[in-house]
């Protein structure tokens, strides 16, 4: 069995990824990352950003909210003192970047290539910020000119993580598509809003990102519908906490999977994941991972 799976100019070990803001650089836990397709760190801005008030996490049945608001250390902090770990990690490195105007984004880009990371993974999708965020990945015309220069700015692979709110993620992957992305991931948070049972928001930066269980048949769906879209390869990201939830995404057509607030849970899920897919490759027999990819839409 060859698990590896080529997106752009890298070549990851195995088709598994911790998602972004789940698993912080990957440091804390360097054994499960080191068995990882790879980690896609947390989002990363030009200027260092605190991030939205307290709390920040809401919890219910099937899921959570989150609104952390793209707290980071910003651009260069984070490629003075966290690069420098991160290049000693024996997966890959795909850094999410998140600009407050599209212009950043080039900025972001340009600067990243010279760094000893893997991939960017461009994120228009972050639900719970005032400027940017799902607002640009909303936007087909957006997402096509953050690409655009994402592409040229970089010699990277670039991934662009999409939104589902209020858009159709099939116009924004194509849109991506178009504009030289070497995958989408599909998809991130979608918008949430919890009350305190007072009328209150509970959450500090009022709306949040609903993520886990709840998300995965919409996240499922929405994999199926961009993988028939578009050629580049699809990453799936949406409520996978189980080695079946995986199988489900390659199913639908996603390459690649993300592991994200089932880490929060229990920080070995994402490696769990993987080795529950290494089984089942082994179980069936598997060459690689092209028997399973896509299976959904040959036998429907
Ligand atoms: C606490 C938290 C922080 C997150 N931070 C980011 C982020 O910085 N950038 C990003 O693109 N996605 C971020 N996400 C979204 C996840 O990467 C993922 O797309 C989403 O949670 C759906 O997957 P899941 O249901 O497996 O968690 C965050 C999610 C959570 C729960």
């Amino acid at each position: 069995m060859n698990p590896q799976v080529t997106i752009g100019k890298t070549t990851f070990a195995n088709p598994v990824l911790a998602a972004s803001g789940t698993f912080e650089f990957g440091l804390k836990f360097k054994s499960v990352a080191n068995r990882l397709g790879g980690v896609v760190t947390k989002a990363i801005t030009l200027q260092p950003r605190v991030g939205n008030p307290p709390p920040r996490i809401y919890e219910f049945p099937g899921g959570m909210l989150n609104s952390v608001g793209l707290e980071n250390p910003g651009f260069e902090v984070f490629c003075r003192e966290v690069v420098p770990h991160t290049r000693k990690l024996k997966c890959r490195v795909v850094v999410n970047i998140a600009g407050a105007t599209v212009d950043e984004y080039g900025e972001l880009a340009a600067r990243l290539d010279s760094e000893p990371v893997d991939a960017l993974e461009v994120n228009v999708s972050c639900p719970n910020v005032k400027e940017g965020g799902a607002l640009f990945g909303q936007q087909p015309s957006v997402v096509e000119a953050i690409t655009t220069l994402a592409r040229r700015r970089t010699t990277k692979t670039v991934i662009v993580k999409l939104t589902a709110n209020f858009v159709d993620p099939v116009e924004t992957a194509k849109a991506a598509e178009a504009a030289g992305a070497d995958a989408v991931t599909t998809i991130n948070t979608l918008f949430g809003l919890a009350l305190d049972g007072n009328g209150r928001p509970f959450l500090g930066g009022r709306n949040g990102g609903v993520s886990g269980p709840a998300l995965k048949p919409f996240a499922l769906f929405c994999v199926d519908r961009v993988a028939a879209a578009v050629k580049i390869p699809v990453i799936g990201c949406g409520g996978i906490m189980s080695t079946a939830d995986a199988v489900d995404f390659l199913s639908a057509g996603a390459r690649m999977v993300q592991v994200g607030t089932a880490n929060l849970v229990n920080p070995e899920a994402a490696l769990d994941v993987w080795n529950g897919l290494k089984a089942h490759a082994e179980q069936n027999d598997l060459g690689n991972w092209d028997a399973v990819v896509g299976r959904t839409r040959r036998r429907s």
